[in-house]
C-alpha cells in the first residue's frame, strides 16, 4: 500500500481549523462550518474522479449531510467503505475529533486516484454528519440502502480521533479476543482487525483492541450485520502506567484533554500517531480490497 503523506493530511486539518476560525469557532450540525467542511471535502474529491453524492437529512431542526464518494470500478456487489463523521461539537473546532479521521480519510481516498489504483472491490468513502448528536448522519444513510446495497458491503473501516495528542494505538475488537466488552462483530470484522494489526506489527508499534461500544459511526453497520473494523487513538479515558509504558506520553493523563473542548484545535495532534493511523487506513484498504 501506499505511505499517506502527513503533509497532505495535515494541509487538510489547516483547512478545517481555518473553516472553524470563519464560521464561529465550530463545525457542528447544523451551522455554517459544517456546510464549508463539507464542500471542502467534496471538492477534493470531485477534482480527482470520484462521484460524489450529498445525502441531506433533518435533525433538531437543522439540516444535516452526509457525503458519500464512490471510486468508478471494482466489483460492485463487493463493496468496501472508509468513513469518518466531519462534525464538530459546538464547543471547538474538533480538529482531533473529528477533522483527523475526516482528513485521513480523504488523503487515502485522493492517494487511490493519484496512484490509479484499480481495486478488485468497488470502494465507497462517507463522510456523516451529526455523529456528535447520536450518530445520526451514519444511520440515516445505513436506513436508506437497499437489503441489496446492505449485502454487498462486505466491510466498513471507521476512523474517529486518529491524531489524539496522549495517543494509545486502539484497533476494534472485531473477534473480542480479550473476551471483554461488547463481544465481537458481524463475521469478517475478525478478518478486519487482522489486517490492521498487521500493518501496526510490521511498523513495530503495540495495539490493544478496543470494544465495539456504540460510540461512533460503525454502529449503525453492526446493527445491521456488516462487517466493521478502524482505529483510535483515545479520547477522555486516562492512560493507565502500563499504557505509557507501552506507547510513551503521559500516564494519569486522558488520551485528548482538549476532548470536545475549545482547545481541538491543530495544535492538539500527535503527528506520529496521525501519520502511523493515515497509513493503516491505505493498509487497510489495499489489502481488503485487493487488486493493485
Ligand atoms: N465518537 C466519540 C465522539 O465523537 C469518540 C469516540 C470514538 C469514543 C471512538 C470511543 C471510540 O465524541
Ligand atoms: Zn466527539
Ligand atoms: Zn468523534
Ligand atoms: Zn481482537
Ligand atoms: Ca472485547
Amino acid at each position: 500500500a501506499p505511505d499517506i503523506s502527513l503533509t497532505n493530511v495535515k494541509a487538510h486539518l489547516a483547512q478545517l481549523q481555518s473553516i472553524a476560525s470563519g464560521n464561529g469557532g465550530n463545525r457542528a450540525h447544523g451551522s455554517a462550518g459544517y456546510r464549508a467542511s463539507l464542500d471542502y471535502v467534496k471538492a477534493q474529491l470531485d477534482a480527482v474522479g470520484y462521484q460524489t453524492r450529498i445525502q441531506p437529512f433533518t435533525y433538531g431542526g437543522a439540516t444535516g449531510y452526509n457525503l458519500i464518494a464512490d471510486w468508478p470500478g471494482g466489483d460492485t456487489g463487493e463493496v468496501l467503505m472508509a468513513g469518518a463523521h466531519l462534525d464538530s461539537v459546538t464547543a471547538g473546532p474538533g480538529i482531533n475529533d473529528n477533522g483527523s479521521g475526516a482528513a485521513g480519510v480523504l488523503e487515502a481516498a485522493l492517494t487511490v486516484a493519484r496512484t490509479g489504483y484499480r481495486p478488485s472491490r468497488h470502494l465507497r468513502f462517507g463522510w456523516w454528519g451529526a455523529e456528535e448528536r447520536g450518530l445520526v448522519g451514519s444511520r440515516y444513510y445505513v436506513n436508506s440502502l437497499t437489503a441489496a446495497e446492505r449485502t454487498a458491503i462486505k466491510g466498513y473501516l471507521n476512523y474517529d480521533m486518529i491524531g489524539s495528542p496522549n495517543a494509545g494505538y486502539f484497533v476494534y475488537d472485531g473477534d473480542n479476543s480479550d473476551g471483554v466488552g461488547s463481544g465481537p462483530g458481524p463475521a469478517g470484522s475478525a478478518e478486519i482487525e487482522r489486517v490492521i494489526q498487521s500493518y501496526f506489527a510490521g511498523i513495530g508499534v503495540a495495539t490493544r483492541g478496543t470494544d465495539f461500544d456504540g460510540r461512533s459511526d460503525y454502529g449503525p453497520f453492526i446493527q445491521v450485520g456488516i462487517p466493521a473494523g478502524g482505529t483510535f487513538t483515545g479520547a477522555e479515558g486516562i492512560k493507565t502506567s502500563a499504557q505509557a509504558q507501552l506507547w510513551g506520553g503521559q500516564a494519569g493523563v486522558a488520551f485528548d484533554r482538549c476532548y470536545h473542548r475549545s482547545c481541538d484545535t491543530t495544535g492538539n495532534i500527535n503527528d506520529t500517531a496521525l501519520d502511523r493511523n493515515a497509513d493503516s487506513i491505505a493498509h487497510a484498504i489495499w489489502t481488503l480490497a485487493g487488486g493493485s
